[in-house]
């Protein structure tokens, strides 16, 4: 039997890159509603892996567990990376955070509104910072170590603001900021702690077409540069046919499809979800692409 057979098939990445996250049997329930039902899947190494499904399918819920804000009813949840193994659903959030470096954006904008914008990015790095002081004050003013990290820090924030085109912007508040700018700090911050993996929640939300092909560009970027790999979830379908390696789709917390952007969007099981018990045809290209086109931030009761 050769490695790729061994793979059972409910973790098989389409393009056989090497996982960096695989999520087994997850299980989610809140009392008598499970938002997550023995989903399981493998995310690849330097891979975009959408998440998508219908409003309330399960895909923040998975975030959370993946991040720690949840603690899994049952599954495992293993990243590898760094030549480390990481068991997410035995680690709280702060220590998937600061030790299997897991950075996620949210659905709805969390920044220091009234932080200017680089230092949202400083503070993003404070964990770093504090670990070069020693913890201590002495450390704080007096060691060569931590101005060191600070001028690395305060660099690392400047590549990102280059990165997301708000350099500009450095010393204006967070809140300040139009909503599209704001997206992408968040995104910026997220990768100043030097993630393993970037999980992102509806980062195209509310962005014009322009911004949002612009997002497009962002996250290839890191993908090629960085080399790590990306979790999106996105309602917004011409980003995630234009830029996933891989896609996962959930309906009432189970996953009902797993393969490339080709395969998901012309499974009849996902057609089913998108138009009704009835429609079992596969979509035609060109319809796919017209109810794509409803999957944008202001009518968003489809997927
Ligand atoms: N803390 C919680 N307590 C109870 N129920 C919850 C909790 N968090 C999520 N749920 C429920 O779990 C289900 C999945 O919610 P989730 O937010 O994961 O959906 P989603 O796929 O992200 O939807 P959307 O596209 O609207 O963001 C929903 O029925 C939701 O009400
Ligand atoms: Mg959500």
């Amino acid at each position: 039997m050769n490695a790729v057979s061994s793979i059972p098939p409910e973790l098989v990445i389409p393009s056989g890159a090497e996982p960096l996250l695989t999520v087994e049997h997850l299980t989610m329930r809140f009392g008598g509603l499970v938002a997550i039902d023995d989903v399981s899947f493998s995310a690849g190494k330097g891979e975009i892996t959408s998440i998508i499904g219908p409003n309330g399918a399960g895909k923040t819920t998975l975030f959370n567990c993946i991040t720690g804000f949840y603690t899994p009813t049952i599954g495992r949840l293993i990243l590898r990376a760094r030549g480390e193994e990481f068991l997410l659903e035995r680690m709280d959030g702060f220590r998937i955070a600061q030790k299997a470096y897991v950075a996620r954006t949210f659905q709805n904008i969390r920044l220091f509104s009234e932080m200017s914008v680089l230092e949202n990015l400083i503070v993003a790095q404070h964990n770093e910072l504090m670990k070069a002081s020693g913890f201590t004050v002495v450390g704080l003013f007096g060691l060569g170590g931590y101005r060191k990290k600070e001028k690395e820090a305060t660099e690392l924030a400047r590549y990102w603001l280059d990165k997301v085109g708000l350099t500009r912007l450095a010393d204006i508040n967070a809140g300040n900021l139009p909503y599209g700018d704001q997206r992408r700090l968040e995104i910026a911050r997220a990768m100043c702690i030097k993630p393993t993996i970037l999980c992102l929640d509806e980062p195209a939300a509310g962005l014009n077409p322009k911004e949002s092909s612009e997002l497009n560009k962002l996250l290839n970027y890191i993908k090629d540069e960085h080399g790590i790999g990306l979790l999106l979830i996105e309602h917004d379908m011409s980003v995630v046919m234009e830029i996933s390696d891989h896609v996962i789709v959930l309906d009432y917390g189970s996953k009902i499809s797993d393969g490339t952007p080709l395969f998901v969007r012309s499974d009849p099981n996902v057609i089913r979800a998108y138009l009704g018990e009835e429609e079992t045809d596969e979509l035609p290209p060109e319809v796919a692409k017209d109810i794509a086109k409803d999957f944008n931030p202001e009518n968003r009761e489809g997927f």
